[in-house]
């Protein structure tokens, strides 16, 4: 019988000949964040005694002992977090806490665990399934979510005409839904983008790391694909030395977070300028909004400033990653320990705004009220008018032109509106390009609703091609 360690002495100590600076084992811990593996830590060792049983590097009690010993651990971690008394700064990492803890409370089977496997293909395969759980699993959930806020506003602003913006300035009328159906669209791609990540972004199966060792296997006959299998969806390593040292599924997560930080700083920026005096298109509720302590009048949308900002952190995270990979040799180094920090902050950032996001829409509407006064301006029926003299047969091209022209003759005359012109007026500008003569039939072409009805390309933002689109995602997200 091997002679067992103290609890608190490290499995390597052997090696080296003084025990760890106090300032270096604070420096050098982990386990006061990547704690957060501990579900994925002990499924992997599970599946990693199972391949040891099954191979014969262990016996089947052994197999046994270490399954319930992992078992009680995980049940005891589920209930305690980060208080539980396993967790220790000098074992430094998740990986070690568990084996330690376990070795102490089954003996000798805890010993054979590490058969055949590294802390390196260890904390590469937890964060592989740590990734692949809240990029398939909890993070879909949350923008699903906010997707469904997204067609609920959709729906009940489908009578809402509203101008839509290019250059910040007045384009084309649209349906409020329209719009809300737009950010929906973004949000639900990034529900595929993220779980393209979470699943390597490649067209065979992702492969798991662990059978990989330190760096270039094992001389024992373990039997990574049983463990891969045991994963599910996952093949064995094709390269240990690739295995350990890529983070490039940690890379495509956090590009993905940053994506949905971007998604989300735009929207919240829009709302923003829509909740303010000027706009007021949109209202949301009090309860997440703020006031002032020195001017009284004040009801700010302090919640969208924040997720408009985080998107700085999420950013900053992507970066951060990237630049600890820059120039790192290919094996594990111990810098690619800074990489959880790293992953779970983008995730729980991102967690964090989709959940403020998905509430803040379910309490907004659109201020039809405010909105409507305003489609007079800003000519927003000219595309329109163009289009319809198209379908008597003038060229877009010259169309356009003798739209302008109206355009700068209303303005001329002090008119906001095309509608304000007479019938006479659009036949003297158009004689001056066509033989063509209109009838009061083109007021159809006109105003802001009148508009909205007549658009019929595939996913324009009115008529019935919007109409498809609220009833196609109201099926697809079950609302
Ligand atoms: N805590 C380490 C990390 O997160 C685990 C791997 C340590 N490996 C080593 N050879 N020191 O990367």
């Amino acid at each position: 019988m091997t002679k067992m360690n103290n609890q608190n002495t490290k499995s390597w100590q052997a090696r080296i000949s003084e025990a760890t600076d106090a300032i270096a084992q604070e420096f050098v811990e982990s386990i006061s964040y990547d704690w957060r593996l501990y579900r994925q830590d002990i499924a992997g060792s599970i599946a990693h005694a199972a391949m040891l049983a099954k191979v014969g590097l262990i016996t089947e009690t052994d197999r046994q002992a270490i399954e319930k010993g992992l078992r009680d651990i995980e049940a005891e971690i589920d209930r305690d977090g980060p208080k539980w008394s396993g967790f220790k700064p000098e074992l430094e990492d998740i990986h070690m806490c568990v084996e330690s803890e376990l070795t102490n409370r089954i003996g000798e089977p805890g010993r054979k665990l590490h058969t055949g496997r590294s802390r390196n293909d260890q904390v590469a395969t937890d964060l592989a399934l740590w990734i692949r759980d809240a990029a398939t699993k909890q993070l879909p959930a949350q923008l699903v979510d906010l997707c469904k806020a997204f067609a609920s506003i959709a729906e009940r602003s489908a009578d809402v005409v509203m101008p839509s913006f290019t250059h910040l300035q007045r384009a084309q009328p649209i349906s409020a839904a329209a719009e809300a159906l737009a950010w929906l669209q973004m949000f639900d791609r990034d529900r595929e983008r993220l779980s393209c990540a979470g699943r390597g972004y490649q067209t065979g199966l992702p492969q798991s790391p662990l059978g990989s060792g330190a760096i270039a296997g094992s001389s024992l006959p373990i039997d990574p694909a049983f463990t891969a299998s045991i994963f599910g969806q996952m093949v064995a390593p094709q390269s240990s030395i690739e295995r350990t040292a890529s983070r490039d599924q940690a890379c495509d997560f956090v590009f993905a977070c940053a994506m949905i930080a971007q998604h989300l700083s735009r929207w919240a920026e829009q709302w923003i300028i829509y909740m303010s005096t000027e706009f007021g298109f949109i209202t949301i509720a009090d309860r997440y909004t703020t006031s002032s302590s020195m001017m009284p009048q004040k009801r700010n949308p302090d919640m969208l400033e924040l997720i408009r900002g985080r998107c700085g952190n999420v950013y900053g995270d992507l970066f951060g990653l990237m630049t600890i990979l820059k120039g790192l040799p290919i094996g594990y180094n111990r810098d690619l320990q800074e990489d959880k920090r790293i992953v779970f902050r983008a995730h729980d950032t991102i967690s964090q705004c989709l959940i403020m996001a998905a509430a803040i829409v379910n309490s907004a509407n659109y201020d039809a009220a405010r909105i409507e006064p305003t489609l007079e301006r800003g000519f927003l029926d000219a595309t329109s008018l163009a289009e319809y003299l198209v379908t008597k047969g003038i060229p877009f091209r010259t169309a356009h032109h003798i739209v302008g022209t109206l355009v700068a003759r209303c303005e001329k005359e002090n008119k906001h509106a095309l509608s304000q012109l007479g019938v006479e007026a659009f036949n003297e500008v158009i004689a001056t390009k066509s033989d063509l003569r209109v009838d009061a039939a083109i007021f159809d072409a006109l105003g802001a609703k009148n508009v909205v009805q007549r658009y019929q390309s595939a996913g324009a933002a009115g008529g019935r091609p919007l109409e498809e689109q609220l009833k196609e995602w109201k099926k697809r997200l079950g609302v």
